[in-house]
């Protein structure tokens, strides 16, 4: 009888053991994604077309490249990037970039619907292969 009853909690405890593992993967692939120190290149596009003008470290825009500097920002370490990445989705969030006043000249800088989604998403370390 005792025997019988083995094999159902040997099963469970192989249950539990796979779940474990299977939640670990899971965030380790998070976290690499989070981690990751290029831009991938379907960010790095939208980037390079809006943002990078105004942020890098020839631009002639000193409070820009003097806030972010996107070549540094690939550059750093990954505790730096993930709290710029944070900086940078709460920009985007709030609407604050491409600031107002450029829009107001350069109406095409402003970010579609979809570049918008896309550096959000990015920068909120969601995974998201390109459309
Ligand atoms: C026309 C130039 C210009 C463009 C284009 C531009 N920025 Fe900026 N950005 C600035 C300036 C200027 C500041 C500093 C604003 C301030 O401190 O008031 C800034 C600041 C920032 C900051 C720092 C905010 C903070 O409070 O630390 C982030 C993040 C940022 N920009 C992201 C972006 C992103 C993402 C894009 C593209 C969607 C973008 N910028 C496009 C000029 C620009």
């Amino acid at each position: 009888m005792k025997k019988l009853l083995l094999i159902p909690a040997l099963a469970l405890i192989a249950f539990i053991f796979l779940q474990a593992t299977v939640k670990d993967n899971e965030s380790i692939e998070l976290e690499t994604n989070v981690f990751d120190d290029k831009i991938p290149p379907h960010v790095k596009a939208v980037i390079d077309q809006k943002c990078y003008g105004c942020h890098n470290a020839e631009s002639k825009n000193e409070k820009g490249k003097q806030k972010l500097d996107w070549d540094e920002l690939e550059a750093s370490r990954k505790a730096k990037q993930l709290a710029t990445m944070a900086k940078i989705n709460e920009t985007l969030v709030n609407g604050d970039m491409p600031p107002a006043k450029f829009l107001e000249s350069k109406p095409e800088g402003k970010l579609t619907k979809e570049e918008l989604e896309t550096l959000l998403d990015w920068s909120a370390g969601k995974k998201k292969s390109p459309k």
